[in-house]
């Protein structure tokens, strides 16, 4: 059997991995400035999470949703502290896109609406409701389309409220990333996340904050949103939660209203996925790594403001877009191939996109400084 051929493949086989290295199968050592599409959060292997996985796995791994799983509660608590938000509740699951579709089924059993409000730009992942949510029509199947999903403009408000205006008392929702990533570190203005409180309060509709990309400290926030204060009625998470182990979240302000059987999943929320996100809230407490991200994406931006061929630079905490005055497309390739870092594009393609491990250390942030001002000088 061949693989289904979806994904453009580098020529780079990793076998090892380490804090923010890679090495691959001919012994070339690699930086990651990507994190494997922003998943790794606390670094490579690190061993604490090592450790709490092996001593897990001589345990036990998995039973159902139909039993205890105190793990369960543990990951719930440690999030609710870390995060600031103690009084939402934790529905676990397994990726992004499912932690999507079950907020918008959510929003929708909680008002009965069934209209949902997006952003040019977006992107939230590739199942049925959220891919037809996502501004890429290019993978969204005709099954997937569906004329109830209204897509607005980032950042504009004038539209929002006409939007609103119109059809307000039939959106059931509005999903928004903290920060968009796939759609080139757009960040949204306090005044635009504002506003789209205030309609969905007025109109009785579920503000839903995806932070699976910008979300687990990686903005210098916990979540990004709560930088501006704003309190969402639905927060979704995955990605950086289980540092490379599957699991997702929908965090679930208190007045909605669970019942048996409303959401589910045989996989969400197993005991090796739980020890996984347990293992990465504990080493964010104590190496203190939203600080780091904060300070090492200060000093990123601040050594490379200046290079030449940089246009602007989108930035909070270790979530940065550099947008160049050309394709970064040779940049990346240069960077990967001549420097041995990854990094990684968005779908606008001027737009280097840079997610490093929260983890980073200032010597490595220097190795990709460097190689950026060389691989600028040189186009
Ligand atoms: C903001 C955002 N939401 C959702 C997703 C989908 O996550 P997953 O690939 O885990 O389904 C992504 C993936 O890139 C994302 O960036």
């Amino acid at each position: 059997m061949n693989l289904f051929n979806v994904y453009p493949l580098f020529n780079i086989n990793p076998i090892k991995a380490q804090g923010s290295f890679l090495w691959d199968d001919k012994g070339e050592k690699y930086l990651d400035f990507y994190g494997g599409h922003a998943v790794i959060s606390i670094g490579h292997n690190h061993p604490h999470y090592q450790n709490k996985l092996k001593e897990q796995l001589d345990k036990i791994s998995f039973y159902s949703n139909s039993v205890q799983n105190e793990l369960q509660t543990e990951l719930a608590e440690k999030l609710g502290t870390l995060s600031g938000l103690e009084d939402y509740n934790l529905f676990l699951c397994n990726s992004g896109a499912e932690a999507n579709e079950n907020a918008l089924k959510l929003a929708s059993f909680h008002n009965g609406k069934s209209k949902v409000l997006y952003f040019s730009g977006s992107f939230h992942g590739r199942t049925s409701a959220v891919v037809a949510v996502t501004d890429n029509p290019k993978i969204v199947a005709p099954v997937n389309y569906d004329e109830r999903f209204i897509k607005s403009k980032w950042n504009n408000i004038e539209q929002l409220e006409a939007i609103f205006e119109k059809q307000g008392s039939e959106i059931s929702s509005v999903i928004i990333e903290g920060i968009q990533g796939v759609g080139g570190i757009m960040i949204p203005t306090v005044e635009f996340l504002t506003k789209i409180k205030e309609l969905c309060e007025k109109y009785n509709t579920v503000l839903i904050l995806d932070e699976v990309q910008s979300g687990y400290g990686r903005s210098g926030y916990f979540f990004a949103h709560q930088e501006f204060g704003i309190e969402a009625d639905i927060i979704t998470t995955a990605k950086g939660m289980g540092n490379g182990f599957p699991i997702g979240g929908v965090l679930i302000h208190p007045k909605f209203q669970a019942s048996n059987g409303l959401l589910g999943t045989t996989f969400g929320g197993n005991h090796l996925a739980c020890v996984a996100a347990i293992a990465v809230l504990d080493v964010m407490k104590d190496e203190n790594l939203i600080k780091n991200a904060q300070e090492m994406g200060a000093y990123i931006e601040n050594e490379i403001k200046d290079f030449p061929h940089i246009k602007t630079i989108r930035r909070k905490g270790l979530m940065i877009g550099i947008e160049l005055d050309r394709d970064c497309a040779e940049v990346r390739s240069s960077l990967l191939y001549d420097h041995h870092i990854f990094t990684g594009n968005s779908n606008d393609k001027a737009v280097l996109r840079i997610l490093p491990a929260l983890t980073i250390k200032k010597e490595e942030t220097d190795i990709f400084i460097n190689a950026l001002k060389k691989v600028l000088e040189n186009i």
